[in-house]
């Protein structure tokens, strides 16, 4: 452990993801077990500026492990992308004896940490965002709980579709990232998968396979579309007048982001935000914790955030095969 590392910070920014909790609770833990004093900061960038900002003791993330959200909040600081502001922010942390900060969220976040760590203060990134979407590691917390909700949502919407023999068109979340409706598409069995990175737009191939698969026998037809794509329901409307079958769209939202984490969720989550006290208060700085080829790993923020991750091509083909 480094003695220059007295007092660290946690904060959740971006979108929330079920998991959080256990990783705030996991840094906590862990950095007093290593002698280290955790303040909390509340809303994540938006709280720093606001110095909202309080001492975290181990009673203090009692019983949260089982809770979706963030106990600490979360916020979208546009602001925080000003130089002058993040200086300010930094200069927040040294008031507050805070020599280093654990963020936990998605790559706009760790842009947020990178900055802070330019500003001298110590920084560590840990991926919590329900996309999936975070290059450097195959894992983020919050995507297996969210991606499970959406599942079973779109196994209900699968009885009613069937057995009154519409076409579902089903919009899960994933702004610039196809994860979850590439997964659900697999998992659910769905007949069209429709992701930001893949969709050509061409909106007859999905009408004629509607028509083959109608003339097959097929009772329902699911199309699983990524909030990136969007437009579902006119999509339905321009669907059922050119097939005549009765399509309606359903858009599943923010109950993806919600609900208790799954083991997985809270089992990475807890490993991760222990891994990111360890090198906080080893003394290092502008890192993100990990999850890659079977093991928990840390990097470079600027390396993270300069690498590409794509929708692995086999397992598309798969989604479109089976
Ligand atoms: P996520 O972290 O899930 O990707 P956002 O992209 O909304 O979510 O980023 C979360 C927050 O991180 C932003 O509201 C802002 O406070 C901060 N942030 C994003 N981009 C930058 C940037 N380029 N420089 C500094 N801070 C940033
Ligand atoms: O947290 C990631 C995410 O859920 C994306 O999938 C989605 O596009 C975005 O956040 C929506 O966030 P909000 O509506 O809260 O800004």
């Amino acid at each position: 452990m480094s003695d220059q590392i007295k007092t660290i910070g946690v904060l959740t920014s971006g979108g929330d993801a079920p998991g959080m909790n256990a990783a705030i609770r996991a840094v906590v833990r862990k950095a007093l077990s290593n002698g280290v004093s955790v303040k909390g900061i509340k809303r994540g960038y938006a709280g720093l500026l606001a110095e909202e900002i309080f001492e975290m003791g181990r009673r203090d993330v009692s019983d949260t492990i089982q809770r979706g959200g963030t106990i600490l909040g979360t916020a979208r600081c546009l602001e925080f992308k000003e130089e002058e502001v993040q200086a300010q922010a930094a200069e927040i942390c040294k008031k507050h004896g805070i020599d280093g900060i654990v963020v936990i969220g998605g790559d706009g976040s760790y842009r947020g940490a990178q900055a802070l760590a330019r500003h001298g203060i110590n920084t560590i990134g840990i991926p919590g965002t329900i996309d999936l979407d975070i290059a450097c590691s195959d894992y983020t917390i919050g995507f297996d709980t969210a991606v499970n909700t959406a599942m079973q949502a779109i196994d209900k919407v699968r009885d009613t579709s069937s057995s009154h023999e519409r076409c579902s068109i089903i919009e899960v979340m994933g702004r610039n990232a196809g994860y979850i409706a590439l997964w659900c598409g697999i998992a659910n069995g769905a007949e069209d998968i429709l992701l930001p990175e893949t969709y050509d737009y061409n909106e007859q191939n999905i009408i004629n396979n509607i028509i083959q698969n109608r003339k097959k026998g097929k009772k329902h037809h699911i199309i699983i579309n990524a909030e990136g794509i969007g437009h579902s329901t006119s999509m339905a409307r321009r669907i059922e007048a050119a097939t005549g079958i009765e399509t309606r769209a359903t858009i599943l939202g923010y109950m993806q982001r919600g609900g208790s984490p799954t083991c997985k969720d809270r089992y990475y989550a807890s490993i991760m935000g222990a891994y990111a006290a360890d090198i906080l208060c080893e003394g290092k700085s502008n890192r993100v914790v990990a999850y890659r080829h079977g093991e928990f790993t840390d990097f470079d923020i600027e390396e993270a955030l300069n690498m590409e991750k794509k929708i692995p091509e086999y397992q598309y083909l798969v989604s479109k095969t089976i």
